[in-house]
């Protein structure tokens, strides 16, 4: 899976260190060949002895043992990488890293690389939510830097909350992603490699820059009286990976999110709502957009009425609730003259005759592309990790509709958003039509 992949590792001084170790054992039982450098904090947290016995080689530690001539240099230790991983990456390494400083081997091969980097956090939380690291972290984000983690968890200083490092397992699979994604490639070797790599979009590490990209994510809460609501089983994983991996390219990315139990993602403008109407009013206060990407599972009805006071229970009568259509903001956007999003995407959820429902969906709603998936109880893709979705787009050929409809494989919430990322690059920088629109009647995506 990582065969031949070189992998440099490097260890900051947290107490997460020692799953770094882990770390290292399942890379090599992929076949990736490791190296690592251990911070002189990071070797106070495991030994130099430990890390070298898992990689089989020795560990880098100071910048000037590294003079001799038989010594390989901190140059080349960062050219003879496919890739460098920051883990535990401290508060204090990514500051050194933001702020481009190079004081000792870790953070001058950091910026001696050419290589992807990608880091994983791992610090209490106060210091996670400190305006300057999250500034520290936004800068390395908007610098192509590959983030993992972290998660929200129990922390080894005893409180709760986002700063834990990503597992070893959610880090390796990050790692295989990343090179099966082909967004980081091993440097090419050849004259003909490297021309192909730089005529294709992607090869740009940031193609989605100067795009403007909102997203909705989650569910909606629609209130009944002050403490019931009405909802769904929404968890706003595939909206989050969706901003994440636009952000990655380099979109300017504004999540709008209902009710979910999941961190703002780093580096990426979270504005959190619980209404279908709060939802529509954060959207229109973000535009214009570039690219509009409804993923929300936004309520279809609210009450009609909201109970200023609890709903009391009376014996053998229970309330009757009338209810109201909620605003479709998949449809405002889609149809709006002023402002409208050069691209308008749409995800359906359905639990019976998907693809034809979403077809149908697209065109009332006059988006651009749906995105179509199953999300009956037995697939598990409601509040899962995994999705399998149809990849629509609608034309109109004379009078009649016309779809192309991909079905994408099943794969992990993560890589549909990236998938969908490509394509969204692959649209917005080839300048050619791919869809007509329905509900417009214009000449095609970029009128
Ligand atoms: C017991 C202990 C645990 C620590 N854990 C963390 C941690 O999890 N994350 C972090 O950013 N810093 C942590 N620190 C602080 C760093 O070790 C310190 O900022 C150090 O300078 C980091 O150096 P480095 O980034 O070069 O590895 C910890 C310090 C101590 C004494």
């Amino acid at each position: 899976m990582l065969e031949n992949r070189r992998i440099l590792l490097i260890i900051g001084g947290g107490i997460a260190a020692y799953k770094t170790l882990d770390l290292v054992r399942r890379l090599r039982q992929r076949g990736a060949q490791v190296r690592a450098i251990l911070t002189r904090a990071g070797a106070e947290f495991v030994t130099p002895l430990s890390v070298s016995s898992l990689t089989g080689d020795k560990v880098y530690q100071d910048l000037f043992d590294l003079t001799e001539e038989a010594e390989i240099g901190h140059i080349q230790l960062s050219r003879d990488a496919d890739l460098l991983v920051v883990a535990p990456a401290t508060a204090d390494l990514l500051a050194k890293m933001a702020a481009g400083l190079a004081g000792d081997l870790a953070t001058t091969v950091l910026m001696a690389t050419d290589k992807p980097v990608m880091i994983a956090p791992a610090m209490n939380v106060r210091m996670w939510q400190h305006p300057a690291t999250r500034r520290n972290v936004a800068t390395l984000l908007n610098d192509g830097v590959f983030c993992v983690g972290p998660n929200d968890g129990d922390m080894a200083c005893g409180e709760y909350g986002p700063g834990r490092m990503a597992e070893p397992l959610e880090i390796v699979d990050a790692i295989v992603k990343h090179f099966s994604d082909g967004r980081i490639t091993p440097f090419p070797e050849t004259d003909e490699q490297r021309s192909t790599e730089k005529s294709h979009p992607l090869a740009n590490p940031r193609p989605l820059t100067n795009q403007r990209v909102l997203i909705t994510a989650g569910p909606t809460h629609e209130p009944i009286d002050p403490v019931r609501y009405i909802a769904n089983r929404s968890s706003g994983k595939q909206g989050f990976a969706m901003a994440r991996a636009v952000a990655e390219l380099g979109a300017e990315t504004i999540l709008v999110t209902g009710p979910v139990a999941l961190a703002d993602p780093p580096g990426i403008e979270t504005i959190r709502v619980e209404t279908a109407q709060e939802m529509l009013h954060a959207c229109q206060s973000q535009l214009p957009v570039d690219v509009a990407i409804c993923v929300a599972a936004v309520g279809d009805w609210r009450s009609r009425q909201k109970a200023p006071e609890k709903i009391k229970k009376t014996a053998g009568l229970p309330p009757t609730m009338s209810l109201t259509e909620n605003p479709d903001i998949l449809r405002e956007l889609s149809e709006r003259k002023n402002n409208r999003p050069k691209l308008v995407i749409g995800f359906a959820a359905e639990t019976q005759d998907v693809v034809d429902q979403a077809k149908k969906k697209l065109k009332r709603k006059g988006c651009d592309w749906m995105i179509a998936n199953d999300v009956s109880p037995e697939t598990g893709i409601i509040g899962g990790e995994e999705n399998a979705v149809h990849f629509i787009v609608g034309n109109i050929v004379g009078n009649t509709a016309r779809y192309d409809v991909e079905n994408w494989p099943r794969m992990t919430k993560d890589h549909v958003a990236r998938k969908l990322a490509r394509r969204i690059v692959e649209h917005m920088t080839s300048g050619t039509i791919t869809s007509a629109p329905f509900g417009r009647k214009r000449g095609g995506m970029n009128g």
